[in-house]
């Protein structure tokens, strides 16, 4: 069962606290199945990054990138495909942008949300390999966004300025919602 349905906003299930990964979830075929579900319906919906929350499941595990040239997001940089469990995120410094986001949860909308311009971010694979990165702009931002989801936030609490929210068809006319 590799695309899974996305939970939509309204579902209670996307404002849970998601659990940690426990250390014997590493490299073992549950974890390594729940990321291919999350790669197949994230490609299926042309998503930038999706959360296992987002299809019901209440870890701490996000993927993201690693699809090239995006067409819900066509001008955004290219991210490389990561598997990110556990996440820690440090912001570097003060410095919030403010950039259009959308969700796989939330179709059809857009909104302007300010996020940590620099960050550093680490966690670990699916096979409890460590890393950390640190990003700025897109990156981060799709970071950002997906860490959410692991504490039921969804993007349209992050909206500060509602005239900056709306159907992505009218405000967007030549982006695919
Ligand atoms: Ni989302």
């Amino acid at each position: 069962m590799p695309i899974r349905e996305i939970l939509k906003m309204g579902d209670p299930r996307l404002l849970r606290v998601a659990e940690p990964v426990p250390s014997e979830m590493f490299g073992g075929d549950t974890l390594r199945a729940l990321v291919v579900d999350l790669l197949d319906t994230m490609k299926a919906a042309s998503g930038a990054g999706i959360a296992a929350p987002q299809i019901g499941v209440n870890l701490r595990v996000v993927i993201f990138g690693g699809n090239g040239k995006n067409p819900r997001y066509p001008d955004a940089p290219e991210i490389p495909f990561t598997v990110l469990c556990n996440p820690v995120l440090e912001p570097t410094g003060d410095e919030k942008s403010a950039g259009w986001e959308g969700c796989l949860s939330v179709p059809g909308l857009r909104g302007e949300v300010p996020r940590f311009e620099r960050l550093s971010y680490r966690g670990y694979d699916a096979e409890g390999i460590p890393f950390e990165r640190r990003v700025e702009g897109f990156h981060a931002r799709v970071v950002q966004h997906e860490c959410d989801h692991l504490d039921g936030v969804l993007y349209p609490r992050r909206v500060e300025d509602m005239t900056r929210f709306g159907f992505t068809d009218v405000l967007f006319p030549a982006l695919q919602s």
